[in-house]
């Protein structure tokens, strides 16, 4: 009986699990930005390294970046800021050596360096965060739909669940 039920529990967590590993919302990840080198002025000939490195990631709500460098610092700022590298009024600010920053809604967000010249020479990127559910990579009008919020709501009952069948699980093996 009890080992029935054991299996069972197994079962439905591992369910809840590949569930969760289907909605992201759930699972947030954190990505190093620029791989192994960080965040740094780009090589001459290697000026669009951060936001190819962007593009060939899909980023979700809730996941974040990761910025490492020395003697440099992070500015996340508006679309025009960005394009014009204009470093004097950041939505956020760092330099502390290793800076995390949370994705906390879709569309797009514009980082650049805030070190003088630096962003002039490719040290910016454009990170695009899906809309939940979106698959392809238009991007809706209104990124605050009624579908955004049941979704986050299914997603609040899976962390439930799956809290309640680890501990079951391990009231189970205990
Ligand atoms: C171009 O960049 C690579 C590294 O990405 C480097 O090894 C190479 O020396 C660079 N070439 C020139 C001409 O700067
Ligand atoms: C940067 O933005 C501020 C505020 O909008 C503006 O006053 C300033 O002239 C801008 N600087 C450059 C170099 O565009």
């Amino acid at each position: 009986m009890a080992s029935l039920s054991c299996s069972t529990t197994i079962l439905v967590l591992l369910l809840t699990i590949f569930s969760c590993l289907q909605h992201f919302s759930v699972c947030s990840f954190e990505f190093r930005v620029g791989s192994s080198k960080g965040w740094l002025v780009p090589s001459a000939n290697d000026t669009n390294i951060y936001n190819d490195w962007a593009s060939h990631n899909r980023f979700q709500v809730g996941d974040s970046i990761r910025f490492k460098y020395k003697k440099d610092s992070v500015m996340e700022v508006t679309q025009e800021d960005y394009n014009k590298c204009n470093s004097t009024h950041p939505n956020f600010f760092s330099n502390t050596g290793s800076t995390v920053f949370r994705l906390e809604h879709p569309g797009s967000f514009y980082f650049i360096s805030g070190a003088s010249g630096h962003c002039e020479k490719g040290q910016r990127m454009i990170v695009r965060v899906m809309y939940p559910d979106d698959d392809s990579h238009s991007l809706p009008q209104h990124p605050k739909s009624s579908a955004f919020h049941a979704h986050a709501a299914i997603s609040l009952s899976k962390l439930l669940s799956l809290n309640f069948v680890l501990a079951y699980l391990v009231s189970c093996v205990i």
